[in-house]
């Protein structure tokens, strides 16, 4: 799946610790918000920059420019996006049992018609 999105290498973290093969990284991106500050260090580039998902906060505003520059993204297959599994809103708890099982790939997404109503 990570290939199919452009990867070039792949390490499961499973298999291999990435900070420890002394390989370093311009940036490393923690997009599970799991990687200690002390195993990041050591695999940072003397000038890299370590982002993490869960660091990401305020007020981010999406304005028109915003979203039509991301459409964009997506109609020219610059950005993939990955949907795991699509619920309706009726099992949404389903949905959360699933999502918080930690495994997904990508995302999931909650369906709701114009006739569903949210009590
Ligand atoms: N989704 C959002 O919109 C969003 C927005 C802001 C913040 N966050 C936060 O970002 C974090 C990640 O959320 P998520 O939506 O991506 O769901 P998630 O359930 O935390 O992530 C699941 C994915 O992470 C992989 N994974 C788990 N542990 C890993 C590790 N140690 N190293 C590398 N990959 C690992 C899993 O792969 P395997 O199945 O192979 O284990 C699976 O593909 C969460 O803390 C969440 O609160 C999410």
């Amino acid at each position: 799946l990570v290939k199919s999105l452009g990867a070039d290498k792949v390490i499961d973290y499973l298999k291999e610790d990435f900070t420890e093969n002394s390989e370093t990284y311009d940036v490393i991106y923690d997009a599970v918000g799991k990687l200690k500050y002390s195993k990041r260090k050591k695999s940072l580039s003397k000038s890299g920059h370590f982002l993490n998902v869960l660091t990401i906060s305020g007020n981010i505003k999406l304005d028109v420019k915003d979203l039509l520059f991301l459409k964009e993204l997506c109609a020219t297959g610059k950005l993939r996006t990955v949907i795991d599994r699509i619920y309706p809103i009726e099992e949404i708890v389903e949905a959360h049992r699933y999502v918080d099982n930690g495994h997904k790939k990508g995302n999931v997404v909650i369906t709701i018609s114009h006739n569903d109503t949210l009590q």
